[in-house]
Parts: structure tokens; C-alpha cells; sequence
């Protein structure tokens, strides 16, 4: 029976994924790893077998922790390199017959065409995870680069076996015991309130990649089974998973958040406002609203991925609707 361990547990993914695996695999022992103090009571009762208080930043805890399961998830960060490191290190500390597998929860703004326009270029490369080329230029200079460079390495290496899934931007209730929006409607709605309106650039046309929460889980569940039972095959280029859904245009997006956002009193237009690409935000969320982000998941939909929930356009306002700003 593969132990797992789950880091990022009481985020937007790794809350429902912790129920989620203990409903597959009831008898897998699941040890969660929590930085909140106040989210124990919602694990107990997910069925969870251990919970771990600490931070990413407790380098001796991460790194026996790692080392000590035979199923590794990072459901916490694909930015901090620092952290991903530390768990690598700890399970490459095991001997080669018993092998440990990282699972790693990634992000398609790798594959932005950092276009600056915010229209839509029919000439931008689609990324394909079915495409071992493709991904093999992943590299660290990428959003999540700093992470899964570290990790597609490291699955090459050898000493412990890799599994990416990367996933678009994600939208979807919070089922869990935190208040997080997730990283992408955080961002998206922190940068809304620094401008005071929703900002989108140019004629809004360019296009982000989304999935749901509800339909990004089951698969990772997926994933977590397969590397419990099988063994691996091929590089670790090909198991990397790419999951989205629809190809959402930023001014679709932010007419529908900008909407949202008014009536919850967090900025002063129900319209978002085409800005210049150098004014629509700091750092990522800037370079997202120019850009489109064109993934393909070939791979993944022939290990049975298929996106069947509602459009963000659809979503927004509920998964919004009870946050307070
Ligand atoms: N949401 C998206 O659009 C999206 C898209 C692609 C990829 N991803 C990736 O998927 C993963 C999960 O995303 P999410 O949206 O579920 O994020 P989230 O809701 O912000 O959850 C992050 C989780 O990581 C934990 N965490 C963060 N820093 C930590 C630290 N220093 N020590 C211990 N725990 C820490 C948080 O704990 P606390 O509750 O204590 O804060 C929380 O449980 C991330 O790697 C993210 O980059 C997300």
C-alpha cells in the first residue's frame, strides 16, 4: 500500500484532491502537510491518516517527510524552486529499489506567446503535451520554469520517478477550510483592486487556457493511481500532462469579473478597461492579459481527460460571490 503525501493541502486543489485521493485509494495511507492551524478538523473527517504542521521553509521537516512516502504531491507552489529542491533532495535520499514519485501540479503560463498586443495571433505555437519536443523546452525562465525544471531533471536522473500535471488557469469554488480563491483569481482580482478597475489590453481578443477545479482534480487522482500501481514508461518528458478546457478571450473574462467585482464594491466600473500592455498589471498577471496561452493536452485526453464543467464565463460570479475583498 503506497503511502502519499500532499503538500499545498488547504489550497483550492490540494483540499478537494486530499478527499479525493482517500476516496480512490481508502486504504493508501495519506499524510497532509499543513501550514494552517485551523484546518485539522476538515481533514480528520476527509479521512486523512496524518496531519503535519510546518511551512515549505522547515528544510529538515520537508526533507524527512519527503523521503518517508512513497507518493510525494506538490500541490503547494510551482514557483518556489528553494521548496521543490529540498523535496527532491529528500527523496532521492531512498535506495534504488524502492524508488519514490514526485507528482507535480504545474501551470500552461509556461506556454504564453508573450505577444503584447492582446489579440489573438493565429500564427502562436500550440503547446502539446503529446509532443515530447515540446517539452523538453520547458526551461527556468518559464512562469513555473524554476519548478518543473528542477523536476523534469530530476525524472531524468533516475533516482525517483516524475509526473507533471499541468493545468490552466482555475476556476471553481472553494470546497475547502481556507478562504483561497487560488492563484489565478487571486492575482486576477488583487490586480483588479490595485487599479481600481478590471484591465485588459488591446482589443482583448488574445485568449487564456482555463479548466476547473472540479475537472483538474479527478485526473491528478488519476495520476496518483497510476503511479501506485504501474510502472513507469518513457522519459520523464512523457509524463507530462497538459489539462485545459475552454480558450477564454481576456475581454470576455474581465467584462464578466469586472461585473462582478462592481457589485461587490471592489472597483469602480462594471466595465474593464483596455489599457496599454505596459499598464496592465506587475510581473505575471501583466505579461498573461498581452498574451495568449495556446496548450493542447493529446496526452492526457488518451489517459481519459475530458473538460464537462461550465465555462468560467458561467462560474465567476458563484466562485466570487460569497469572497470577501
Ligand atoms: N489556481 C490556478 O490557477 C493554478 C493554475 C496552474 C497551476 N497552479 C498550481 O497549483 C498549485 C496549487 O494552486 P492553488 O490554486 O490550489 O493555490 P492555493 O489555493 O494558493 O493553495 C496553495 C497551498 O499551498 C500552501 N502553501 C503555500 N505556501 C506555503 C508554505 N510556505 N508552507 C506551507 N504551505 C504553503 C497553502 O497553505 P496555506 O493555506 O497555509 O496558505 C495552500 O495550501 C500551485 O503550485 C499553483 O501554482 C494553480
Amino acid at each position: 500500500m503506497p503511502s502519499v503525501l500532499l503538500y499545498g493541502a488547504t489550497g483550492l486543489i490540494g483540499s478537494r484532491l486530499a478527499i479525493d485521493i482517500k476516496t480512490a485509494h481508502p486504504q493508501w495511507p495519506l499524510t497532509v502537510f499543513l501550514r494552517n492551524n485551523n484546518a485539522d478538523d476538515y481533514f480528520k473527517s476527509a479521512g486523512a491518516d496524518k496531519l503535519v504542521h510546518g511551512s515549505s521553509t522547515d528544510a529538515d521537516l520537508v526533507r524527512s517527510l519527503s523521503k518517508e512516502h512513497d507518493i510525494v504531491i506538490n500541490a503547494a507552489t510551482s514557483f518556489d524552486g528553494d521548496f521543490v529542491n529540498l523535496v527532491i533532495s529528500g527523496m532521492e535520499e531512498r535506495p534504488e529499489h524502492s524508488k519514490g514519485t514526485l507528482i507535480h501540479v504545474s501551470g500552461t503560463g509556461n506556454f504564453i506567446d508573450h505577444g503584447t498586443s492582446g489579440n489573438f495571433n493565429p500564427e502562436s505555437k500550440v503547446w502539446n503535451d503529446d509532443n515530447e519536443e515540446d517539452i523538453k523546452l520547458v526551461n527556468r525562465n518559464m512562469f513555473n520554469g524554476p519548478t518543473d525544471t528542477p523536476i523534469l531533471e530530476a525524472g531524468e536522473r533516475g533516482k525517483i520517478i516524475t509526473y507533471v500535471v499541468c493545468i490552466g488557469m482555475t476556476y471553481g469554488p472553494n470546497t475547502g477550510p481556507s478562504s483561497s480563491l487560488g492563484i489565478a483569481y487571486t492575482i486576477l482580482t488583487y490586480n483588479a483592486k490595485q487599479h481600481g478597475f478590471v484591465p485588459y489590453v488591446g482589443d482583448g481578443t488574445a485568449v487564456a487556457s482555463m479548466i476547473h477545479v472540479a475537472d483538474a482534480v479527478p485526473f491528478i487522482t488519476k495520476i496518483v493511481g497510476v503511479a501506485g500501481t504501474e510502472e513507469p514508461t518513457g522519459s520523464a518528458y512523457s509524463r507530462y500532462y497538459i489539462l485545459h478546457g475552454e480558450r477564454v478571450a481576456w475581454k470576455d473574462l474581465t467584462t464578466v469579473l469586472a461585473k462582478t467585482l462592481y457589485a461587490k464594491g471592489v472597483v469602480s466600473s462594471p466595465e474593464p478597461k483596455s489599457v496599454p500592455f505596459e499598464q496592465a498589471g506587475q510581473g505575471e498577471v501583466g505579461k498573461l492579459f498581452g498574451a495568449n496561452m495556446l496548450v493542447k493536452g493529446d496526452r492526457a485526453a488518451r489517459l481519459g481527460f475530458k473538460a464537462i464543467q461550465p465555462s468560467i464565463l458561467i462560474a465567476l460570479q458563484e466562485d466570487l460571490g460569497n469572497h470577501t475583498f
